[in-house]
C-alpha cells in the first residue's frame, strides 16, 4: 500500500499526464506484451520527460477481446501486465519519482467473462442476476429482432441473443461495444455498489484518480426506445439529454456519488472524464462543482488544422470550462485516434505528407503547452511518431476490423509498441529476442515498421532537434514560468488571422504559423523555444515559436 502526496492543492488543474498504453509501451518480460515490470524500469524517462502523472490503459484482468476494457476481474491485474503485487510497487515507485497514477475505470460495460455475466447467464430470464444488465426478450413472433435498432460502436447490432433456459434461442444482452462487453444497468443498485467499491479499492492502494471511459454512455433510457438514426452513437440528432444512451442527464448523479468518495481521501484525487457530447456546454455539465473535475476536450483535438477553427475549439470550451470553475484539458492524441502526425500531415488521396504532418504535431505540441490548463501527451507523441497505416490484415486485433465486417481497419495503427532503441528486434520494446531466447523472446503483439528507428528514443535523446528534445524543453519552461499553466489566455492576432498569437501573462507570447508563408514575430527579447528553425528572423509555416517579451 502507498498514500500518494497529502498534498491538498489541484494538482490536476494544470498537469502534463502521460498516456501509458501499456499493452504497447515497453515488454519487461519478453512475451511480446507491454507490462508492468516494463514501465517501471521506464518510471525515470517519464520523470526526466517533465510529466506529473501517468495515465495507465486498463491494467486488469481481461480477456483482452478489447485490448482490456472488457474486464472480467477489476481487483486483478491481467496476467500478461502482472500483479496486484507489482502495481502497488508501481504506484509507490512513481510517486517516488514525483508521478501520480491514474488507472482507467471502465463503468459502462464489464467483460462476458466477468463473475456476474456469467452468473447471469446461469440464472436465466427475471433473475437479480440479469437485472444487473440490459436483458431483454427480442421482437417479432418468435423473438428474433433485437429489441431495437440500435447500433454497436464496433459496427453490427448492439444486441446478442443467448440461449433460453430450454436451450433454445432466448433474450438479448445490450453491448454498445462488442459482444464481449455486455453493458451493465446503472439502475441496478448492486451496480452502483460495487464500483464504488472499486473505486475506494484502488484509492486505497494509492492512486490519484481515475479515466472515466466512456462517461457519457452509462445512463440509458429504461424505455428503449429505437433511434431515428441508428448511426448516432453521440446524441448529435436529438435534442439534448433525450437520446436513448448518450449523454443522458442521469449519469452526473453517479459522478457525484464517486467525487464524495474522493474527497474523502487525503490528497487531491482527481477524475477526468472520457465524454464524447455534442457541445461543449454538455461537456460543462460532467465537471460543474462536485461533479469529475476534468474531462478531455476532444473538439481541440479533431479541429482540423486551420487556424479559425483551433481558435474557436480553444475559446469556446475553455469559456464553458471556466464558466463552471473547472480547468480545460487539452488532448491531442489517444489510443483511439490516428496519431497527429498523420492526422495533420493526410493528403486528400489519403496518403501522407509524413515530413508536413510531423512539422505541424511538433507546432501542436507548443501550442497545447502554452494554453491554460492541463494536457495529455499519449506515449509515441513526445517522439512525433506518425500512424502506422499499412499494418497487414492478419495482424489487426482491435475488435472493429472483424465486428465491421473487414470495411473499418480500426485503431491499432496508433497502437504500435514504442520504439526505444534504433537497434534489436524489437527496436528495444521488448528484451532483444537474442539475448533472452530462453524466455521464448516473442515479436511485439503488433508488428513494427523499419522506419520506426528513425523515431527511436535512443536516437531523439540525443538530436537537439528532435521532438523529443522539444517536447522536454517545453515541459521544462512550463514548470518554470509562472505564466504558463493555469492563468488568463490574451489573444493579440484577430480572429480571421492566418496565424494564432497569444499572450500568457505580461511576459510570454505563443506564436502559431497556420499560413502557407512565414510570418514575422512581434517584438520579443528573446526567443524560447521554437518547433522549427526561424528563417531570417520570421516563423516559418506549420511552425511555433515560444517568446519571451519584453
Ligand atoms: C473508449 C476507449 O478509449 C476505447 O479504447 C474502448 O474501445 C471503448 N471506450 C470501450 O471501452
Amino acid at each position: 500500500m502507498t498514500t500518494p502526496p497529502e498534498d491538498d492543492a489541484p494538482w490536476w488543474r494544470d498537469a502534463v499526464i502521460y498516456q501509458v498504453y501499456i499493452r504497447s509501451f515497453a515488454d519487461g518480460d519478453g512475451d511480446g506484451v507491454g507490462d508492468l515490470t516494463g514501465l517501471a524500469d521506464r518510471l525515470g524517462y517519464l520523470a526526466d520527460l517533465g510529466v506529473d502523472a501517468l495515465w495507465i490503459n486498463p491494467w486488469y484482468a481481461s480477456p483482452q477481446v478489447d485490448n482490456g476494457y472488457d474486464v472480467a476481474d477489476y481487483r486483478a491485474i491481467e496476467p500478461a501486465y502482472g500483479t496486484l503485487a507489482d502495481a502497488e510497487q508501481l504506484i509507490a515507485r512513481a510517486h517516488e519519482h514525483g508521478l501520480r497514477v491514474i488507472p482507467d475505470l471502465v463503468p459502462n460495460h464489464l467483460s462476458a467473462a466477468h463473475a456476474w455475466f456469467r452468473a447471469a447467464l446461469a440464472a436465466g430470464p427475471g433473475s437479480p442476476e440479469r437485472a444487473r444488465f440490459v436483458f431483454r426478450p427480442g421482437r417479432g413472433p418468435h423473438g428474433e429482432e433485437p429489441p431495437t435498432n440500435w447500433r454497436a460502436h464496433f459496427g453490427g447490432p448492439a444486441w446478442t441473443r443467448v440461449e433460453g433456459p430450454d436451450g433454445g434461442p432466448g433474450e438479448w444482452y445490450l453491448h454498445l461495444f462488442d459482444p464481449g462487453q455486455p453493458d451493465v444497468d446503472w439502475r441496478n443498485d448492486e451496480v452502483r455498489a460495487e464500483f464504488e467499491d472499486v473505486v475506494r479499492f484502488w484509492f486505497d492502494r494509492g492512486v490519484d484518480g481515475f479515466r472515466v471511459d466512456v462517461a457519457h454512455g452509462l445512463a440509458k433510457d429504461p424505455a428503449l426506445p429505437d433511434l431515428a438514426d441508428p448511426a448516432d452513437l453521440t446524441g448529435a440528432s436529438l435534442p439534448v439529454g433525450e437520446h436513448p444512451f448518450a449523454d443522458r442527464d442521469e449519469v452526473q448523479e453517479i459522478y457525484e456519488s464517486w467525487r464524495r468518495i474522493a474527497d474523502g481521501y487525503p490528497g487531491a484525487r482527481m477524475f477526468v472524464a472520457e465524454a464524447w457530447v455534442p457541445s461543449p456546454e454538455r461537456l460543462a455539465r460532467y465537471v460543474s462543482p462536485g461533479r469529475l473535475q476534468t474531462a478531455f476536450n476532444f473538439d481541440f483535438l479533431l479541429a482540423p488544422w486551420e487556424p479559425a477553427a483551433l481558435r474557436e475549439a480553444i475559446d469556446v470550451t475553455t469559456g464553458y470550462l471556466h464558466g463552471v470553475g473547472a480547468p480545460a484539458t487539452w488532448v491531442l492524441e489517444n489510443h483511439d485516434v490516428v496519431r497527429a502526425p498523420s492526422r495533420y500531415g493526410r493528403r486528400p488521396d489519403g496518403s501522407v505528407d509524413v515530413a508536413l504532418g510531423v512539422r505541424r504535431a511538433r507546432a501542436a505540441l507548443l501550442l497545447m503547452a502554452a494554453l491554460p490548463g492541463g494536457m495529455y501527451v499519449y506515449q509515441g507523441q513526445e517522439l512525433g511518431l506518425p500512424q502506422v497505416d499499412d499494418l497487414p490484415d492478419d495482424a489487426l486485433r482491435d475488435p472493429t476490423w472483424e465486428r465491421s465486417g473487414h470495411t473499418e481497419r480500426g485503431r491499432d495503427g496508433c497502437r504500435v509498441p514504442l520504439p526505444w532503441t534504433a537497434r534489436g528486434s524489437s527496436f528495444g520494446f521488448g528484451p532483444d529476442s537474442g539475448e533472452h531466447a530462453d524466455r521464448g523472446g516473442s515479436p511485439p503483439w503488433l508488428p513494427q515498421p523499419e522506419w520506426f528507428a528513425e523515431y527511436a528514443v535512443d536516437v531523439e535523446a540525443d538530436d537537439a532537434g528532435s521532438t523529443l528534445t522539444l517536447l522536454r524543453g517545453a515541459l521544462t519552461r512550463r514548470r518554470a514560468l509562472d505564466a504558463l499553466g493555469e492563468g488568463p489566455l490574451t489573444w493579440e492576432s484577430a480572429p480571421g488571422d492566418p496565424a494564432l498569437v497569444f499572450r500568457r501573462g505580461p511576459g510570454f507570447a505563443c506564436v502559431v504559423n497556420l499560413s502557407g508563408t512565414a510570418v514575422g514575430l512581434p517584438a520579443h527579447e528573446e526567443v524560447l523555444l521554437v518547433s522549427d528553425p526561424l528563417d531570417d528572423g520570421a516563423l516559418p509555416p506549420d511552425a511555433a515559436v515560444w517568446l519571451a517579451l519584453r
